[in-house]
């Protein structure tokens, strides 16, 4: 009944699998925690005061874990796309741009774990600068990566069909 698929494209599909998956997690889990949490933590800051440590500690577990998953997976189906030869000039070009965003993401991950957790709303126009460049700025990449990721699928699936 299966097959069709070969072992190689079982890996492939594992790795799809678990991309997606774990691009998932990190971008909803982002989204989560800057859409809803935080605004709630804000607003009532005595009743999350003793909830968002435990909060941040597990979700910081579960962004570990994505981003392995995310660029395990990634590195494999970066290598399928390369080793055929359906990667054309624009999958290479856009999938340049992913990959930069898709670092600064990581890098910016490593930085706020640096600067440790904000309790408070921003204030002042550089608070407020640098809350957008924070956390939120994590939301608003993984989307846009999101968006790259669906281009490259179709740039693939176009050079297959040509
Ligand atoms: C912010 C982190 C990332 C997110 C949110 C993300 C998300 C995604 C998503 C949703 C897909 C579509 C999967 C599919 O439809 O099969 C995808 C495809 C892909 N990703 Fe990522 N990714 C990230 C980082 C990376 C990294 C670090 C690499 C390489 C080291 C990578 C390499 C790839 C490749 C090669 C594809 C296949 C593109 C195609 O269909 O031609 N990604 N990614």
């Amino acid at each position: 009944m299966f097959g069709d698929i070969s072992a190689a494209d079982w890996l492939i599909l594992i790795a799809r699998w678990a991309h997606i998956t774990g691009a998932l997690a990190w971008v909803g889990g982002s989204f989560f925690f800057a859409v809803v949490l935080r605004p709630v933590a804000a607003a009532n800051p005595d009743a999350m005061r003793g909830v968002m440590g435990p909060i941040g500690s597990v979700y910081r577990e579960v962004v570990d874990v994505s981003i392995a998953a995310v660029l395990v997976s990634g590195i494999v189906l970066m290598f399928d796309r390369l080793t055929g030869n359906d990667a054309t000039v624009a999958w290479v070009a856009v999938f340049a741009v992913k990959l930069a965003i898709a670092a600064w993401m990581f890098y910016m991950v490593w930085r706020l774990r640096q600067a440790g957790y904000q309790p408070s709303e921003p204030e002042g126009i550089m608070g407020r600068l640098s809350w957008l460049l924070g956390y939120n700025s994590l939301v608003f990449f993984g989307v846009i990566v999101f968006f790259l990721a669906t281009l490259l699928r179709e740039l693939f699936e176009k050079s297959l069909a040509a």
